[in-house]
């Protein structure tokens, strides 16, 4: 017994929990999963699952993302990023509901399934389905050799690294990482992008895990704020454009590991709902980064402020306007906006950790869930 705590304490490198060291792992991770692909003096992204099939992708008429969980909201990101970026429509979509309701899929199609584990029932039987109707479909996992990695007709994997913690953390921002190359190859292909463009945003890329590196500098603030918040029994997420499934990702994260009843929103999404549900008591946490609806952000942290709910902001590096409205705010680097859910998600993966330590959680284990679904 003594062995495999000793055993347990070097797997988790001198840090309390895996989750916590799966955070930190996150510029590496991140590095990992584009280096060798990137290539950015020679002004090219090399991945031989896009490069063998890129008229399919090419030719698609849509793409559509199935995946659960925490991988779904990476789909969501990716939705933004390729209609953005690659101009060809997406849906994202829960495999469990899209493989019940006899969707129209035909062989112009291209589904991408996304999975830390490769092994989640409801995304392989999506899959399947896609298959049987002719279309073509690509997998980004994490786990090699996974069920959905050999049942997939090509596809790329996401260099995290074994991640042990049940809540998903690098897992997440990798797979974003490949999604974003992935677009980032199909927009120049296909001539959306000049080659003034696509060289900002490779290089821009080339800087993320040194911006995650100093988004994880506000672990001291963000441990104040978790101990401030600690106690609330509801909690409201908010975001708009890019970063909407960060705040759905930020709700699910605390929901998952501290048992706090959290939401994530669209922003705008407010005043159909939500907004009655404000109070003194009612903690908001609100994306609010420089590029991207600042404005209409911040008017949504004013519509909050009067009444009288808590908001803790997470904004760029130097922000004014909102650090002056805002209870709380965490600061993290400038970046183009398609790749701000990489750093806006950073303080709230460890702002659940704190909170689910703080409340005597088993951050690693929580109850209910397990790290891979096999069963529906
Ligand atoms: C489980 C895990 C989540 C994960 C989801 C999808 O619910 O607890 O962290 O996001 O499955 O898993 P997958 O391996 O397909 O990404």
């Amino acid at each position: 017994h003594e062995l495999k705590m000793n055993i347990e304490q070097i797997e988790k490198g001198g840090y309390d929990h895996f989750m916590l060291k799966e955070i930190y792992e996150q510029p590496r991770a991140i590095l990992d999963t584009y280096r060798g692909r990137l290539r950015a003096n020679q002004g090219i992204i090399k991945m031989a699952g896009i490069d063998e099939h890129l008229e399919k992708f090419l030719n698609a008429n849509r793409i559509i993302i199935v995946a659960c969980g925490t991988s779904w909201h990476a789909g969501l990101v990716a939705e933004y990023i390729f209609e953005d970026l690659v101009r060809i429509p997406v849906e994202v979509e829960y495999a469990s509901e899209f493989r019940y309701r006899n969707p129209v899929i035909t062989d112009k199609d291209v589904l991408i399934a996304i999975s830390q584990s490769g092994e989640t029932a409801d995304t392989l039987a999506a899959i399947k389905l896609a298959k049987e109707k002719g279309a073509f479909v690509f997998g980004v996992c994490n786990v090699v050799g996974s069920s959905i990695a050999r049942e997939t007709h090509a596809g790329a994997y996401t260099h995290a690294g074994p991640e042990i913690g049940v809540a998903s953390t690098k897992a997440f921002t990798t797979q974003i990482t490949v999604l974003t190359l992935i677009a980032l190859k199909l927009a120049k292909e296909k001539g959306e992008f000049s080659e003034s463009k696509f060289h900002e945003f490779l290089s821009e890329l080339e800087t993320i895990p040194s911006k995650v590196e100093r988004a994880l500098e506000s672990n001291p603030l963000v441990e104040i704020i978790s101990n401030v918040y600690k106690d609330s029994s509801n909690c409201l997420y908010l975001g708009r454009g890019y970063n909407f499934p960060v705040a759905l990702e930020g709700a699910l994260k605390l929901k998952e590991i501290s048992y706090i009843h959290a939401e994530g929103y669209p922003a705008a999404e407010m005043k159909h709902g939500p907004i009655a549900l404000i109070d003194d008591q009612m903690p908001v946490f609100v994306i609010a980064t420089k590029k991207g609806h600042y404005e209409k952000v911040v008017s949504n942290i004013q519509e909050i402020k009067s009444r009288k709910g808590k908001i803790i902001a997470i904004v760029t590096e130097g922000d004014e306007q909102v650090t002056e409205l805002a209870d709380h705010v965490i600061e993290v680097p400038e970046t183009l906006e398609s790749l701000s859910p990489l750093l806006t998600t950073i303080p709230l993966q460890l702002l659940s950790y704190h909170i689910a330590v703080m409340r005597g959680c088993n951050v690693d284990q929580p109850r209910n869930l397990a790290k891979s679904v096999t069963v529906e």
